[in-house]
């Protein structure tokens, strides 16, 4: 069986760009016999941004509850918090030691900070922790130490990915083949699911959709996604509209179709926009329930993380010994 692993910050709610890139295409492969799937909320990349303990807290137990009410089975696959699972952390000192500098220097999340700063007149590294500044080898051990083939991510990781590899291969290159190499899985269509302004949907830029947002508050959201400005009648192409690319995720295939021609023949923005919040909310109404209740019991929440977590531990301490053996640390 083939490890398939990823995980999700919290440093905000999770956003349709989060469930279409990421989370629904790791658990259409946690369904398949195929694959051993770990699924993980990444909490202390999260403290690279998120310095405040109830936010903290809330939206760590609001990535959780999300994969539960979407389905995952902590049953199946191993769930936890990364926080809970000490042997990243070791592992992550131990790949910082075989990570070149400017590797870290190149990685997009730092280096569009520090360009920012530089264009904004102010001195390079302003705002930005030692945490922010080696994320990617903290997401290098986390793929690694689960011995990770794939890992499923929207457009914005691959670089990520990019890098655990090429950490992987210099550590194997010195001490022989110990590192599985990753690959990242990308959904084509949605590896950039577009925000409310047309950029990437991001956290960063303000223009998400949250997933679990009330019923209201996502239509008023639908609405204000930017379309061009083409009227009723007007044909519109189903493939250049994020409307449609929305649609798509939510609906059966015969509903796809139909909106396909109905997009071709010229429906007009509103009545799109209406039909997608319809489709959403039927698909999203159970889930948002359950979602809603996890919130509401953080003890229990908290029980399923922390067996997650023993599991983790008991798969990947074997082979963080080995790792240790490897590099002469363990003398036994
Ligand atoms: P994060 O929390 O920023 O995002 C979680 C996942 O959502 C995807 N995503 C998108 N996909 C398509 N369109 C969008 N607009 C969009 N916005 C976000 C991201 O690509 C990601 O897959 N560093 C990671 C978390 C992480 C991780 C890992 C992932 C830590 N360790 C190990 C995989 C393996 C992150 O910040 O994701």
């Amino acid at each position: 069986k083939k490890q398939v692993l990823t995980g999700i910050k919290p440093t905000g709610r999770v956003h349709l760009g989060n469930y279409i890139g990421a989370i629904k295409p790791a658990l259409e492969l946690a369904r398949e016999e195929t694959y051993h799937p770990a699924y993980f909320v990444a909490d202390y990349h999260g403290l690279t941004k998120i310095h405040n303990k109830e936010e903290m807290n809330e939206l760590s137990r609001g990535i959780a509850a999300t994969w539960l009410a979407l389905g995952l089975d902590p049953e199946k696959a191993i769930f936890y918090r990364q926080s809970d699972v000490p042997e990243i952390f070791e592992l992550s000192w131990i790949l910082a030691c075989f990570s070149p500098k400017g590797l870290m220097n190149r990685a997009h999340a730092y280096k569009a900070l520090a360009e920012e700063n530089v264009r904004t007149g102010r001195e390079t590294d302003t705002g930005v922790n030692m945490g922010l500044f080696t994320y990617p080898i903290l997401m290098a051990a986390d793929i690694l130490l689960f011995q990770t083939e794939v890992v499923p991510v929207g457009k914005d990781q691959i670089q990520h990915v990019e890098i655990a590899r090429d950490i992987a291969e210099s550590f194997n290159h010195s001490f022989g083949e110990t590192f599985t190499l990753p690959e990242y899985v990308i959904e084509k269509e949605t590896a950039v699911l577009p925000g409310l302004d047309g950029r990437k949907m991001s956290k960063s830029y303000n223009n998400t959709i949250p997933l679990f947002e009330e019923p209201k508050k996502l239509k008023k959201l639908i609405n204000k996604i930017k379309t061009d400005s083409s009227l009723p009648d007007e044909p519109k192409n189903p493939n250049d509209s994020i409307i449609f690319s929305l649609y798509k995720e939510f609906a059966t295939e015969v509903q796809t179709e139909e909106m396909k021609k109905r997009f071709q023949s010229g429906i007009g923005w509103g009545e799109a926009k209406n039909e997608l919040f319809e489709v959403m909310n039927e698909f999203l109404e159970e889930p948002r329930e359950s979602y809603l209740e996890l919130m509401d019991s953080p003890e229990k929440l908290n029980e399923i993380l922390l067996d997650g977590a023993e599991k983790a531990r008991k798969k990947t301490r074997p082979f963080l010994q080995e790792v240790k053996r490897n590099i002469g640390i363990l003398h036994s």
